[in-house]
């Protein structure tokens, strides 16, 4: 039965009062809020208090609820359950007990606990639901369905939602997600095209609770209420560097079935932290409340990120964590893990405002205190001779401090050698200090500015979904760009063996880190690795061993040293092209294997000749050179933007002419090859890196599709039987014809090929790869130990 309350039509605050969002129309009427997961652990501490909230706040509104609570459990078991936790549910401080008393009792008689398994079990939620707006004669505002169940089930239950617990046309339908969203790039595509298929973009919240904290919502509304002051010194001119830090003295137990497959960086790292540094660095929005704007301006700022590759980061292990994990996942006494508990990771933004600030990320489990904070740390040219506690000898910094800590309450601080800060809406200043520091500096040497009200992250979330307003909220793009940033980072740690700390002050100085221009390192020489940390693999042999494959030369080694050499190499034939004839034409093809490579070349080999460098396109795919998809659009985010390479010494494959893409009558192929003898002596590339695909094709010539068929064309439209189907690709004419082609295989995935293709005679048809036959010049294979050995 519902309890209908009435009164004043309550308008919901647009955040921060910059113009208002383009939300989607919120007439008033009933609500359906469905905890999916309603008896969990997240349900118990946070969601439920953020609904009562949300129904106290929505008193006299007009709007009506039920709320319900979803599981596997069945009905009198989990009911009893559900009663205990909404029972301790309270308000906040300006409602008086007594009328506290009356909403918790009306708030218990709108919620019930309802079996959700099966698709059955939402066609009845949805009749009930339905039956009762019948009943009752009310108008339906929406259903709220809080997915707070494991990452694996989303793609079922949005599913079932889509299938059977649509509203009636004009209310609206809200699915919220809790992350994990994937465990890297990949897998985050696969599960949001899978949400994708159930739910429109605009009815799915991702969310990300840093982004309801009070501090991290007000990091934009300071930015821009004290752009007078931040506009001259928001830049590399003035920031020394940035520090996002998120301590925790706690430990992983009972959750390690969980972390033990993420780890911190996936835990913590890849979002909230990844979302804190998005709000310090992009571009300001001219319009805070429009969720398009904010979404666009983090984008471009995670496109400009400098990818992170093993020289950005150190990892470590709290010493328990190894038994905890052979306890909890049942594994014997030699078992190892080695999923980081601990991170600093250096991250770098490729833009001229921030050119060469260090962005510190800093996360671990069991460290010596529980704080999270950003620091903006100024550059102090300021030299004092004599009094040092001069206010302006001593650091200047913004601080945007979460909570916990030694000050134990959120709030914004500005050392008062900077500027005094606009007050934030609904914030008030401290200015009663008890004897405290933060970060180097007395309380006192800071303004100081703390929300009136605290509110718990979720409680703030919750009410932003209700009123519909998304930008504090993950969006498809924004997600997959950050993990586009963090897998490559993630794939080069894979093997490495994090060092291991004994836990809380123990840690003394074990985790200080070093930064050295791009670099970060542990300041400490000593690795603790234990010996049964090695866990007798063969993992320490990290030599490079050079033979024979197909008949023609291989290098192969663990994947880090063997793009180390192959990079070596790189820049061998480069030099030795330009001194010889002040040229080098190098041909690079697309897909995942070589971003290592171009991250290595990016970030050690800054003695590349890249002004003598012409870069041309071994194959593109036929999308505009703007989409993700594109070869050259990844080959510029991985490389190009990131070396001194003339604009003019760049050949992107001219997929698109007349506004059309690839079609034979436009002649880009023959435009692609006339480019080439142009600017190619002899038409010979000095060096072609190729890879291998799982079906055996290389550059964009496929298996089935005639590759050798091309006679003397240079370059040629081609078809993939994978989407998108047309191609455009050097021919083997010109690949053989090069100097050097070097072939690149990474992956224990690519282990059966490898196997395969030593076995095999030549068979372009069958298997384009063996058609690589350079008639002049020479062939290597770089295979790493995981393609070559399984
Ligand atoms: C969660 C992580 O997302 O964030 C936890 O899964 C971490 O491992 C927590 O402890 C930190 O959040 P807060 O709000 O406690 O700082």
């Amino acid at each position: 039965m519902f309890v209908t309350v009435l009164l004043l039509l309550v308008t919901l605050c647009a955040q921060g009062g910059h113009g208002e969002e383009k939300v989607e129309a919120q007439r008033p009427g009933h609500v359906s809020v469905v905890i999916v997961g309603g008896t969990g652990d997240l349900a118990k501490k946070y969601l439920w208090q953020g609904f009562f909230e949300l129904y106290v706040s929505q008193v006299g509104s007009g709007n009506t609820f039920s709320f319900y609570a979803g599981g596997l459990s069945p009905v009198d078991q989990a009911t009893p359950v559900l009663f205990e936790i909404l029972k301790a549910a309270f308000c906040l401080k300006h409602i008086s007990e007594e009328r506290c008393a009356v909403l918790k009792e009306q708030f218990l008689r709108l919620a019930q606990y309802r079996q959700l398994k099966t698709l059955e079990d939402y066609q009845e939620l949805a009749k009930h639901i339905e039956k009762q707006l019948q009943e009752e004669g009310m108008a339906e505002a929406g259903r709220l369905f809080y997915l707070s169940v494991p990452a694996f089930a989303y793609a079922d239950i949005a599913d079932k939602i889509n299938n059977s617990c649509r509203p009636t046309s004009g209310a609206w339908l809200r699915v919220v997600l809790e992350k994990p969203f994937g465990h890297d790039f990949r897998s985050a595509q696969v599960l949001a095209s899978q949400l994708g298929n159930s739910l429109k973009d605009k009815e799915m919240y991702r969310i990300d609770h840093y982004l309801g904290k009070q501090v991290v919502s007000k990091i934009l509304p300071f930015r821009i209420e004290n752009k007078k002051f931040l506009d001259p010194i928001w830049n590399k001119y003035h920031i020394e560097r940035m520090e996002i830090v998120l301590k925790e003295t706690l430990d992983v137990k009972g959750r390690i079935a969980f972390y033990d497959q993420y780890g911190v960086i996936r835990d913590v790292l890849q979002n909230h932290m990844t979302e804190v540094m998005t709000l310090l660095t992009m571009q300001l929005p001219l319009n805070l409340s429009s969720s398009e704007e904010v979404a666009h301006n983090k984008l471009q700022i995670l496109s400009s990120l400098l990818p992170l590759g093993k020289n950005q980061a150190v990892i470590g292990q709290y010493q328990a964590y190894k038994t905890e994990v052979q306890q909890e996942l049942n594994k014997t006494k030699d078992h190892i893990s080695v999923t980081p508990t601990f991170a600093a990771v250096l991250a770098h933004v490729d833009e001229a405002q921030y050119d060469g600030v260090p962005i510190l990320l800093i996360s671990g489990k069991m460290l010596d205190e529980r704080v999270g904070y950003a620091r903006i740390l100024f550059k102090n040219d300021i030299f004092c001779l004599q009094n040092h506690n001069n206010i302006h000898c001593k650091p200047k910094q913004i601080v945007f401090y979460f909570g916990h800590g030694s000050l134990k309450y959120p709030a914004i601080l500005v050392s008062k050698n900077l500027f005094k800060p606009a007050l934030m809406d609904e914030w008030k200043e401290v200015t009663e200090h008890t004897d405290v520091s933060v970060l180097g500096l007395p309380i006192s040497d800071y303004y100081v500015q703390t929300p009136t009200v605290q509110r718990e992250a979720y409680a703030e979330l919750i009410a932003h979904i209700f009123a519909g307003h998304k930008n504090s909220f993950i969006s498809t793009e924004n997600l997959l760009a950050s993990w586009g940033l963090w897998t490559p980072l993630l794939n080069g740690l894979a093997s490495s063996f994090p060092r291991i700390y004994p836990g809380g002050t123990d840690n003394e100085d074990l985790l200080d880190i070093r930064l050295k221009g791009n670099d970060i390192s542990y300041n400490s020489e000593v690795v603790i690795i234990s010996p049964d940390q090695m866990g007798g693999t063969s993992a320490n042999n990290f030599q490079v061993m050079q033979g024979k494959y197909r008949s023609a030369d291989m290098v192969s080694a663990w994947a880090e040293e063997l793009v180390e050499r192959l990079a070596a190499d790189l820049q061998e034939a480069a030099e030795a092209a330009v001194r010889e004839g002040g040229v080098f034409h190098l041909a690079l093809s697309g897909g995942s294997t070589p971003l290592a490579l171009f991250h290595r070349l990016v970030l050690h080999h800054f003695s590349f000749p890249w002004r003598n460098t012409h870069v041309w396109m071994v194959d593109e795919r036929c999308v505009p050179l703007t989409e993700l998809e594109s070869n050259f659009h990844s080959l510029h985010d991985h490389l190009l933007q990131h070396v001194r390479i003339p604009y003019y010494n760049i050949h992107p494959m001219p997929v698109q002419l007349n506004q059309r893409l690839c079609v034979e009558e436009d002649g880009a192929a023959l435009l692609y090859e006339k480019e080439i003898n142009k600017l190619v002596n002899g038409s010979r590339f000095h060096f072609v890196l190729l890879g291998v695909g799982y079906d055996g094709h290389t550059a964009s010539l496929f298996p089935g599709t005639k590759v050798d068929g091309h006679e003397e064309s240079l370059v040629a439209l081609t078809e993939s039987p994978v989407k998108p189907h047309q191609r455009m690709s050097l021919t083997f004419s010109a690949i053989n014809q090069a100097h050097q082609v070097s072939l690149l295989v990474m992956g224990k995935g690519k282990h059966e090929l490898i196997t395969q293709l030593s076995r095999m005679k030549d068979n372009p048809n069958k298997w384009p790869v063996t058609g690589v036959r350079p008639a002049n010049g020479r062939l290597v294979w770089y295979i790493d130990y995981d393609a070559l050995l399984g």
